[in-house]
């Protein structure tokens, strides 16, 4: 707090100020644990398995073998590489989100630098997965055939996804607990499905077996680090997270996704966060007039929070307005017109806001609660969706 990492707990009847960007110690101790992690899951191999260590027992038996070299199981150089890219896409999302918060980066500043930080983990991807083939659904077989190769497009489609995440999570935000709660929801949602690739519920070996202990390696010391921050920021919040634990949670979640090969399904499970930043899209572009904060009002009376406006002195465009008029009538936002008709204020476009438009205002807590039961029911619709009501599409589940 003296070096000026504080923030305004804006939703309370006495402002207090805490400090801010607590997320950043969240992160360092992770980055601590998960270094100190590397040689473990390479241990059968570092001691047992190659010219590190058991080879040395294979004693050269024949000339030939001296001149020609001979092949011995070899040290898993590639997924030693995954892990390493991911440490330092993790690095530099985390210094990203440290930068953000001392110096409140410009939107369109920030918004490509976690595809930057994505390109160690791409590079990896490329030289060690490289599929960029989509599996096709069945019903649109007969015109594009079992497998359609996005080439290139794959990458780009990785890196937009490694821009959603991250910003994904921090304009799902503030209200207290929120930020670290959906994030460890969604970490708990991949760690289920992570579990049902290894034994007992699939026999091993399986191909994609590797590919989810890598994710829960990562999942696991993310969740304790993200515990012991929850603790603290829930309702009454002592301490806020900052973008730098929006960002790196976000890349947590990316570098799983893109490394564990199953970022399509992790789009299942961001179902709420998908919502919120398409809703918003009308803000972020600047449609309609986005203020600093979108977050909900606190009513200082009721105690409660209620929907967060924005206020329109310039007349709004004339497609603009109609579409929010049809959106007011079909409940997805709150309107005000004045006397002519003309939309002159509207509650902001995020899921918070809606949420208290459907069902009333609501104390902090409760709020939180109850979107974060929300992403729990989505992410577990999400996984039924992917392992059983997929297979009305594509023809098999790779279970
Ligand atoms: C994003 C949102 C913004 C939202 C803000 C809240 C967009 C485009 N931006 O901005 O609308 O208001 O997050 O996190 O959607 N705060 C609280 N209570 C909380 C959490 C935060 O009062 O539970 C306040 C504190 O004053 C804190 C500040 O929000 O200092 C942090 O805001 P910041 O993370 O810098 O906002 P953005 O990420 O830029
Ligand atoms: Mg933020």
């Amino acid at each position: 707090m003296r070096a000026g990492l504080k923030g305004k707990d804006l939703s309370k009847k006495h402002a207090i100020e805490l400090p801010e960007c607590m997320g950043a110690i969240c992160g360092v101790v992770y980055l601590l644990i998960i270094t100190i992690f590397i040689p473990f899951p390479f241990y059968k191999e570092i001691v047992a398995a190659t010219s590190g260590g058991g080879n040395r027992e294979y004693i050269i038996e024949q000339l030939y073998q001296v001149e020609t070299g001979r092949f011995l199981h070899r040290f898993p150089h590639n997924k030693l590489s995954s892990f390493l890219s991911a440490i330092l896409s993790l690095q530099s999302a985390l210094i990203l989100g440290i930068g953000d918060d001392l110096f409140d980066i410009r939107w369109r500043h920030k918004i490509l630098i976690p595809a930057f930080s994505a390109i160690p983990m791409l590079i990896v991807y490329f030289v060690d997965f490289g599929v960029t083939q989509i599996v096709i659904p069945t019903p649109l077989r007969s015109y594009l055939g079992e497998l359609f190769d996005l080439g290139w497009l794959y990458y780009g489609y990785m890196a937009a996804f490694a821009i959603f995440c991250p910003n994904s999570i921090n304009i799902f935000a503030g209200v207290n607990g929120i930020e670290v709660s959906q994030s460890i929801v969604i970490a708990l949602l991949i760690m289920l499905n992570d579990a049902f690739y290894l034994s007992p519920f699939t026999p091993y070996p399986h191909p994609a077996t590797d590919s989810h202990l890598f994710s829960l390696y990562l999942l696991l010391p993310f969740t304790g680090v993200s515990l012991a921050l929850w603790w603290h920021n829930w309702y009454p919040a002592r301490v806020f997270v900052g973008d730098t634990y929006c960002y790196f949670a976000g890349m947590v979640f990316v570098v799983v996704g893109i490394l564990g090969h199953f970022s399509k399904t992790l789009f299942l499970l961001l179902l709420p966060q998908i919502f919120n930043a398409i809703y918003s899209a009308p803000q972020l572009f600047h449609l309609v007039p986005c203020p600093r904060h979108r977050m909900p009002k606190f009513n200082a009376r009721t105690g409660l929070l209620e929907p967060s406006v924005a206020k329109f002195e310039k007349p709004l465009r004339t497609p603009v307005e109609t579409v929010m008029k049809l959106m007011d009538k079909l409940m997805l936002l709150k309107v005000v017109k004045n006397d002519e008709g003309r939309v002159i204020q509207s509650t902001n476009f995020t899921l918070i806001n809606l949420w208290l438009v459907w069902f009333g205002p609501m104390r902090e807590d409760m709020l939180c609660t109850t979107l974060v039961a929300f992403q729990t029911a989505c992410g577990l619709i999400g996984l039924l969706v992917r392992h059983k009501l997929a297979l009305w599409i594509f023809t098999q589940d790779n279970l």
